[in-house]
């Protein structure tokens, strides 16, 4: 049979029936009628065509050991956060994108320490704790914490000017599964826009910003991992996100605080700024059964 515009996609289909993992077999049988029916519907020219092989190609030389860019291009196509979504827990805390910021090995910090190796101009106080979803406490719990600073940087977009580790910390919640350490409140701050996703960012008139948030991995045994953030309320870009990655469950308020007290009792001097956050991990025998 000719390969036609009517029997093209079968005929591709068709050539992954061997296919002996049958998880991959239908993850291809899937994605090529979706291809060719985005082909046919645009009436791509050739030109077209060659262009997108170009794109994809910057995508992949722009992408190494540091950067990632496929990654990139994913979240800004709403495919990271549509993952996340259809991926994430059925009960307790939103998740949300991780995002190339992350490091495997945040440094190990007491509760209560600072992750702002800096002296930020504002301090802050974030509190908290991890729960299961029926609101018993988990001690022992680890939370893994990292975030920009007032400016909008990650320790690792300026390993001239800031340390390593600036921003990050790896703490283990108390007897009542509580957390807290003190900070700087983070800022909004554009992602990496001198690639081809920054360009495809530019030809669609979009702009790059993130709204201010700090981002958190939550882990307990018999749980399941959680990754997300919260987002600092009434901040610019919590509703156009470039990344999609908002959620309102997920906005706090930083709250302005003013009374010596509670500054002496957190170790912070007046005016600081305070979020409180409780994060709800699903049960794996629950994930496991649904
Ligand atoms: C981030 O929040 O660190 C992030 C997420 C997606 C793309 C770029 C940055
Ligand atoms: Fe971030």
């Amino acid at each position: 049979m000719d390969f036609t515009e009517e029997t093209a996609a079968q005929a591709v289909v068709d050539s992954f029936a061997d296919t002996p993992d049958p998880r991959l077999r239908e993850l291809l049988s899937k994605l090529v009628p979706h291809l060719h029916a985005y082909v046919r519907e645009t009436r791509l020219t050739l030109p077209e065509w060659e262009k997108a092989i170009e794109f994809l190609t910057a995508v992949g030389q722009k992408s190494d050991e540091f950067r990632q860019e496929f990654i990139l291009l994913s979240d800004v196509l709403g495919i990271s956060m549509l993952t996340e979504t259809i991926n994430g827990q059925q009960e307790g805390t939103e998740s949300t994108v991780l995002g190339p910021f992350h490091m495997t090995e945040s440094p190990k910090r007491e509760l209560g320490e600072s992750i702002d190796l800096l002296g930020g101009k504002v301090p802050c106080v974030v509190v908290g704790r991890i729960l299961a979803p029926d609101g018993s406490s988990l001690p022992g719990a680890s939370l893994d914490v990292w975030q920009c600073t007032e400016e909008g940087f990650y320790d690792v977009q300026q390993p001239d000017l800031q340390p390593a580790g600036n921003g990050r910390g790896l703490f283990t919640t108390d007897t009542g599964g509580g957390f807290w350490f003190r900070t700087v409140v983070p800022t909004h701050y554009p992602i990496p826009t001198d690639g081809p996703v920054g360009e495809l960012l530019s030809a669609t008139k979009r702009h790059a910003y993130r709204p201010a948030h700090i981002h958190f991995i939550a882990q307990a045994p018999g749980h399941t991992t959680l990754t997300t953030h919260i987002f600092v309320a009434g901040g610019p870009y919590l509703d156009s996100d470039a990344v999609f990655a908002v959620k309102q469950s997920l906005v706090a308020d930083f709250t302005e605080v003013t009374d010596p007290a509670m500054a002496t009792e957190y170790g912070v001097t007046v005016p600081f700024r305070r979020a409180e956050i409780d994060l709800v991990l699903e049960s794996t025998a629950a994930r496991n059964a649904s």
